[in-house]
């Protein structure tokens, strides 16, 4: 097991009736602003919830924060955060929100253009940022539990990510209840980008750390039980929760501890996002498989280790399970009504897989995955593999 240092400080509020109990967890005196995207949290109760339970404090609102986050929308809030003396910031819906409170807290305090934050970027360490807690209304990213986030700046197509020990949320709300209201196509994506989340720290090559890898594979193996209950019509509370707490325990840092991470197929989908719109966890369901294919000897023992203690598969080769096992993958994608090829979302891909290897050579990632060895004609393969 390599050496590390783990510190998660985000305390978790999980259950039913919980966003009530935020009032004592923001200082009285604080002047809060309340962030969130584009009008989900009106319908859905959640926004009435949040003014109930601060409606002692000095409560201001920024509304309309688009998917993907975007700086331009952000920017605008920085301004309102800076000339009302704000100094206590609330998210309130998804992973866009929740990252874009991020970028909020760290700009807050910068001195200098906010895009270098992420441009260099600049990592934001303890006691830099805003304080700030979340609510969460969408299990997928993670977020709510991590101290990383991700910006999009449309005028330049590009998605960029930054962090840093100063950006955890010091509270983070969890009640399986706001999904009743998510639509399934969001709830599929959730499913999807945690289960990703869980594969970018786990499909490397088989290693010592025992208990991350059970870990790793519980929440897969949870997540695939979750699925079908959570994509029904009926809703059921319980297996809301599974969902929820696997989302937030695929990246809160514990099962990255001690292991080799790859993180490549986020690298390449972000670039399909920025390009093309596609959700998120579309991406990656559309990059993994090939990444998988692509970089086959270097990982078919993990991708084994998985066919075995996920899917049961026991039977053939070390490189006949770990075929198996892409198959399986994008079986559970497709049962979630998430397609796996570039081309099932656009038909205009062509010169994809070159803007991807253009953008990589010119921010010098020239080695990615847990081997630093994947270079940008690496990433152009891979991508092609997906149309
Ligand atoms: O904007 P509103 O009206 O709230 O609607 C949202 C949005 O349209 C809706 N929604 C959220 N909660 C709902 C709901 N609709 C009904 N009922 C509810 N309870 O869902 C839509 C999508 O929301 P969004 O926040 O964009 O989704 P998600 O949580 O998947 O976040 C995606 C963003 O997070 C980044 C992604 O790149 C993307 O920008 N990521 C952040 C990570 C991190 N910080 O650790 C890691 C991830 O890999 C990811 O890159
Ligand atoms: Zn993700």
């Amino acid at each position: 097991m390599l050496n590390f240092e783990f510190k998660n400080p985000t305390k978790i509020l999980f259950g039913k009736g919980e966003i009530a109990k935020i009032s004592n967890k923001i200082p009285k005196d604080a002047k809060i602003l309340m962030i969130y995207g584009g009008g989900s949290i009106k319908n859905n109760g959640v926004y009435d919830q949040v003014k109930d339970a601060l409606k002692e404090h000095d409560l201001h609102e920024f509304g309309g924060i688009p998917a993907n986050p975007e700086y331009e929308v952000l920017v605008s809030a920085l301004h309102f955060i800076k000339e009302n003396n704000i100094n206590y910031l609330l998210a309130v819906g998804g992973g866009s929100v929740i990252d874009g409170v991020k970028f909020l807290s760290a700009a807050a305090n910068y001195n200098g253009e906010p895009w270098e934050i992420l441009k260099k970027p600049v990592r934001t360490f303890e006691g830099e940022g805003m304080p700030f807690g979340t609510i969460l209304t969408l299990p997928a990213t993670g977020s709510e539990m991590n101290s990383g986030y991700v910006i999009s700046r449309r005028e330049t197509n590009e998605k960029l990510s930054s962090g840093g020990p100063g950006l955890f949320p010091q509270f983070s709300v969890l009640d399986p209840e706001v999904i009743r209201s998510i639509p399934k196509h969001q709830i599929a994506n959730g499913i999807a980008d945690a289960y990703t989340h869980v594969l970018e720290q786990y499909m490397t090559a088989p290693s010592s750390a025992d208990l991350q890898e059970r870990i790793a594979e519980s929440i897969l193996i949870s997540l695939q039980n979750a699925a079908p209950k959570v994509m029904s019509d009926e809703f059921d509370y319980d297996a809301a929760g599974n969902f929820m707490w696997c989302c937030t325990m695929a990246l809160n840092g514990l099962i990255q501890k001690g292991v080799i991470t790859d993180w490549a197929v986020h690298a390449m989908g972000h670039e399909l996002t920025a390009y093309y719109g596609i959700d998120h966890a579309r991406t990656l369901a559309v990059v993994a498989p090939s990444h998988y294919r692509y970089n086959f000897d270097a990982k078919k023992g993990k991708l084994a280790q998985y066919a075995e203690r996920v899917w049961g598969i026991t039977e053939g080769s070390i490189d006949e399970k770990a075929e198996q096992a892409i198959v399986k993958l994008e079986e559970f994608f497709h049962s979630l009504q998430i397609q796996t090829k570039l081309s099932d979302y656009t038909q205009d891909f062509a010169g994809t897989a070159e803007r991807v290897e253009k953008a990589f050579t010119e921010r010098n990632w020239l080695g990615l995955g847990e081997n630093k060895n994947l270079t940008p004609q690496d990433a152009f393969k891979i991508v092609e593999m997906s149309y």
